[in-house]
């Protein structure tokens, strides 16, 4: 396993190819912090009111939409996290919260952070955040992740000891990823389990699966109204979680997905990742 690195200045050119994260596709209010500030030291923007409105409206409607549809270890971390729905919370307060879980904190970000960067900080137990707020006209959906999709999609999952474990390991396979067939199996790996992740406990079960027993881990779905009902539905194909062949599926980012994976268990998750970047020689 490597040793630790030393976080680097977050360098502000924007990936072109890597769905980690996305660019705002509204003007920031200007923040107070830097791009790189961690934890408590992040000072927040002024959020105009109407920011604080849309942020209840977002909470409101998610929180109506998971009921009865995400895991558990999503709602135990959203409890923890302890969120406000009156106003847009702080990031330095969440990170706190987040710290006494986990040992993660956020790192304040303004939108694409570059593959290598992310991997250093995942590898560090940060997870870059925005602190911009979709405009009120995409409630539905927004092109760019915002915040929220931060915030209540990705945060509530890292509060997670094993699925912590598992995000600090995929750091870790990701600086040691030399090759660029490495890094995009690196990325269709994220993208079929942080963003769009199901777990089911009966996913391998055969024809004894049992697909009321399917719930949502994925940030991609558990921060958007509209993902939530579809991955859901009869619409997207359940696969039973295969890390080889999740790495050679290739990732669709400008539709809706058609097929989705299930792990059975975080156990699962951590193992199978852990023996494939292994077996890769990535950790
Ligand atoms: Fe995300």
């Amino acid at each position: 396993m490597p040793a630790a690195v030393a976080l680097q200045p977050l360098p502000k050119k924007l990936s072109t190819e890597v769905v980690f994260k996305a660019k705002p596709s509204l003007p920031l209010a200007p923040s107070p912090s830097p791009e790189g500030t961690i934890g408590r030291d992040i000072q927040p923007p002024i959020y105009a009111p109407v920011q604080h409105e849309t942020w209840r409206r977002l909470y409101d409607r998610q929180s109506a939409a998971i009921v009865g549809r995400v895991c558990d270890e999503y709602l135990e971390g959203r409890a923890k996290l302890c969120y406000e729905r009156e106003r847009v919370p702080r990031l330095a307060d969440l990170s706190e919260r987040l710290r006494a879980c986990t040992g993660w904190q956020c790192v304040r970000v303004e939108g694409y952070v570059p593959e290598a960067t992310f991997f250093l900080l995942l590898a560090q137990k940060l997870f870059p955040c925005t602190d911009f707020l979709r405009h009120p006209s995409e409630l539905e959906y927004t092109p760019a992740p915002d915040m929220f999709h931060d915030l209540m999609g990705h945060l509530p999952m890292i509060t997670n000891p094993r699925f912590a474990s598992f995000f600090h390991k995929f750091g870790l396979a990701g600086i040691n990823a030399r090759r660029e067939e490495d890094t995009v199996k690196l990325g269709r790996i994220y993208w079929y389990t942080v963003e769009f992740g199901l777990i089911n406990p009966t996913a391998h079960a055969g024809a004894a699966r049992d697909q009321r027993l399917t719930k949502i881990y994925g940030a991609g779905i558990s921060s958007s109204v509209g993902e939530i009902a579809y991955a859901l539905s009869d619409a997207v194909k359940k696969t039973p979680f295969d890390i080889e062949r999740v790495a050679a599926t290739p990732v669709e980012i400008h539709h809706m997905q058609d097929e989705l994976f299930e792990i059975a268990s975080f156990d699962e998750l951590e193992q199978s990742f852990e023996a494939w970047a292994t077996a890769q020689s990535l950790i």
